[in-house]
């Protein structure tokens, strides 16, 4: 089968790597040269895991290629996914001038039969807006499906050919049985429902994985104030099996590329449809405003950050990515800016970039480096190398007694205070 992939964003590039890698003829076609040049020559905008060896794997096998000819990568493709950026609109709902340009561009070299798959996150009705732009222009007889996309950065490949469910949003036994054989190569359960449910379930996921964040960091915020210790709230409700421990640790609330964009287009869409008073805006403001209450917390806690100097670990909104997007970072950095603190920082993975987001700061080659002569300690990632961390070393290299705030609760607190570290946690009162 061969297969076009449009847009080569992070989704478009794991999916055209993965496709190639299972067997399939793949073009991954961009408007972008600039960027379609890069992949070519092997270097990729961002970093995942695994993934250039699986592009340049792609190359050897001859399976997979980039272009910015809409002609060369349509035409001979039976299956064609979009995996094209859906930013937020000014009114919050997702905007689709990406999704409509390429289901425009792409019409005129469409072949019979050919599968359009919309796998960039849209609300529920874009098929068949994504329909009527491609009727207008062709007059072969196409169809549309959603396979909506869960994978995570920094498990993007693992997570593209091990996923938990192939989600088929189709209704004709032709697209159904052609889905299917696309992915036999591919795990998990397979799914096959409306392109209506397939879409609506994406953002199911992702509100609920954001609400329960939320959820467990207002609990957090409780125990701060009741001597509870909320890795042990987790203990205990985790034994129940509706509710379980996973995908439940509390931090400075979730970032990313997908979580603060996905509440906030389905609060815009639901208002858009005359249920926006719900649980959803909420989220989204319980999540943006932790941010700021929490650093001004910290601030409190250590004695304020005037002057201060500051090591922060990590940089990234999570580990295994040098993804920035939403990043406690790009809150906290700032702030000890404007405080006129002095402030370094190691992550293993954001290096040069760092300096263009945060001009002043001062790069350590690790951890312990960028700690040297600090009076505060940020851990805002937690990156494997931040769990092994010699505390001893660390302690010495701080000033006496400095603090460690570990966003991410991976330390005990009277271990780091054995080391000469004052600590502070996320929820443990
Ligand atoms: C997410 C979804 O998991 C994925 O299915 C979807 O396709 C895209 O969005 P991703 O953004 O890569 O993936 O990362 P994820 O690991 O889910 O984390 C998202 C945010 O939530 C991060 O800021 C993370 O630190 C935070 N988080 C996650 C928590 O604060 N606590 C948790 O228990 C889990």
């Amino acid at each position: 089968m061969k297969v076009a992939v449009i847009g080569t964003g992070f989704v478009g590039v794991v999916t055209a790597a993965v496709l190639a890698k299972v067997g399939y003829q793949v073009w991954g076609l961009d408007v972008d040269a600039e960027k379609i040049a890069q992949l070519k020559a092997g270097r990729l905008p961002f970093f995942e895991p695994q993934l250039k060896a699986l592009v340049i794997e792609g190359f050897t096998s001859k399976r997979l290629r980039f272009t910015i000819e809409y002609d060369q990568a349509i035409s001979p493709a039976e299956v064609i996914m979009i995996t094209v950026g859906t930013p937020s609109a000014k009114n919050g709902t997702a905007d689709l001038t990406y999704v409509m340009e390429a289901a425009e561009a792409l019409a005129p070299y469409l072949q019979d039969k050919a599968i359009v798959v919309i796998k960039s996150t849209v609300p529920p009705g874009t098929n068949q807006l994504v329909r009527e732009i491609i009727e207008a222009k062709s007059k072969r007889e196409f169809f549309i499906a959603a396979v909506p996309e869960f994978l995570k950065e920094g498990s993007a490949v693992n997570d593209s050919l091990n996923p938990d469910r192939v989600v088929i949003g189709a209704e004709e036994a032709y697209v159904v049985k052609k889905l299917i054989a696309l992915h036999r190569q591919i795990g998990g359960e397979r799914v096959v429902v409306s392109a209506e449910s397939a879409q609506m379930a994406k953002y199911t996921a992702n509100a609920y994985l954001a609400q329960r964040i939320t959820f467990i960091n207002q609990i957090a915020n409780l125990c701060e104030r009741n001597g509870a210790k909320i890795s042990e709230v987790i203990k205990v409700i985790g034994e129940d099996k509706r509710i379980g421990s996973h995908y439940w640790y509390p931090g400075l609330g979730y970032g990313g590329s997908c979580f603060p964009k996905d509440v906030k287009e389905l609060a815009a869409y639901a208002k858009s449809i005359g249920e926006g008073q719900g649980l959803l805006p909420k989220i989204d403001q319980l999540n943006e405003e932790r941010m700021d209450k929490k650093i001004k917390e910290f601030e409190r806690q250590v004695g304020g950050f005037k002057h201060k100097k500051v090591a922060v670990l990590g940089l990234a909104f999570k580990p295994n990515t040098n993804d920035l997007r939403s990043a406690p970072s790009l809150a906290l950095i700032p702030y000890l800016f404007d405080r006129g603190a002095s402030v370094s920082a190691y992550d293993p993975k954001v290096k040069e970039a760092a300096l263009r987001h945060f001009p002043g700061l001062i790069l350590g080659q690790d951890a312990y480096q960028a700690a040297a002569q600090a009076e505060v300690i940020c851990l805002l990632t937690e990156w494997p190398e931040f769990k092994t961390l010699n505390l001893n070393q660390l302690g010495a290299a701080t000033r006496p007694q400095a603090w460690l705030i570990d966003t991410r609760n991976l330390y005990q607190k009277a271990v780091v205070e054995a080391a000469g570290l004052q600590y502070i946690g996320i929820g443990n009162g």
